[in-house]
């Protein structure tokens, strides 16, 4: 997949593609990101960006003319996939917008700053607008960073254990069990009985009613959307939490 970025603070990407699974996925060549100085495409001398707002107000706004020419030079070089603005005005991103747009084999992410991007170049040349919550960023660049961290871990390939994005909190809609690693007993406390069983089967499902549990206690509004199988439903049943799950799913 390749990710094309256009902002006017290119080293802000530097360092973290520079870690952890998104090096790798660069360096195994599964994704690919081209960050993009749109300062670059400025038309005048002083290489200017944004300008005051038409109507008065505060701050400034980024100028349509640089962002295009920039758009306009990759699209010589690169075709196909959404252009998507990072803005506070945008669709919520989430782990199915996630999945959804790991879908794609490129994405051009937009950072806007200031006060925001001169409104004609959104309505002619952005596919999506997406927001990474409700509150106000100073740029894009860690929407877009945090957008190309959660798109990159679903490639297939890209995590070590091909299906721990499976068992990832939100990836059904339920919050992801507990986990625990050596020492066995840390400051008096110990690990959960069934995660030293050995029994397989009796871990998976002490594992599925914590996230249960956890989900219940935490963000039970998840539990709106989650469908459970016959297996999982005998296992809620037995352990008394189906009643309160149903009483939120049907509430
Ligand atoms: N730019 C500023 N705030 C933002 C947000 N919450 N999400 C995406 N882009 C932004």
């Amino acid at each position: 997949m390749r990710f094309d970025i256009l902002t006017i603070f290119p080293d802000f990407f530097d360092s973290p593609m520079q870690e952890g699974i998104l090096r790798r996925a660069q360096a195994a060549g599964q994704i690919r990101v081209a960050v993009h100085n749109i300062r670059d495409y400025a038309l005048d001398r002083h290489k200017m960006t944004d300008d005051r707002p038409f109507g008065g107000g505060e701050g400034m706004v980024m100028k349509p003319e640089p962002l295009l020419a920039c758009l306009d030079d990759l699209e010589q070089r690169e075709q196909g996939g959404p252009v998507v603005l990072l803005s506070p005005r945008g669709r919520q991103f989430s782990q199915k917008v996630a999945e959804e747009l790991a879908a794609e084999s490129r994405l051009v992410l937009v950072c806007g700053r200031y006060e925001g991007v001169d409104q004609r170049f959104t309505d002619r040349y952005v596919d999506q607008e997406i927001s990474i919550g409700d509150y106000v960023l100073s740029g894009g660049e860690l929407a877009a960073m945090v957008m190309v961290d959660a798109i990159t871990r679903l490639l297939p390939e890209v995590l070590g254990c091909s299906d721990s994005a499976l068992h990832d909190t939100f990836s059904r809609g339920l919050l992801k069990h507990s986990q625990y690693t050596r020492p066995r007993e840390f400051q008096g406390m110990g690990v959960p009985g069934p995660l030293l069983s050995g029994d397989h089967a009796a871990i998976r499902g002490y594992r599925f009613l914590e996230s249960v549990e956890l989900t219940l206690e935490k963000r039970p509004d998840l539990l709106a959307g989650v469908r459970f199988s016959p297996e999982e439903v005998a296992l809620l049943r037995k352990s008394g939490l189906w009643v309160k799950v149903k009483e939120v799913q049907e509430g």
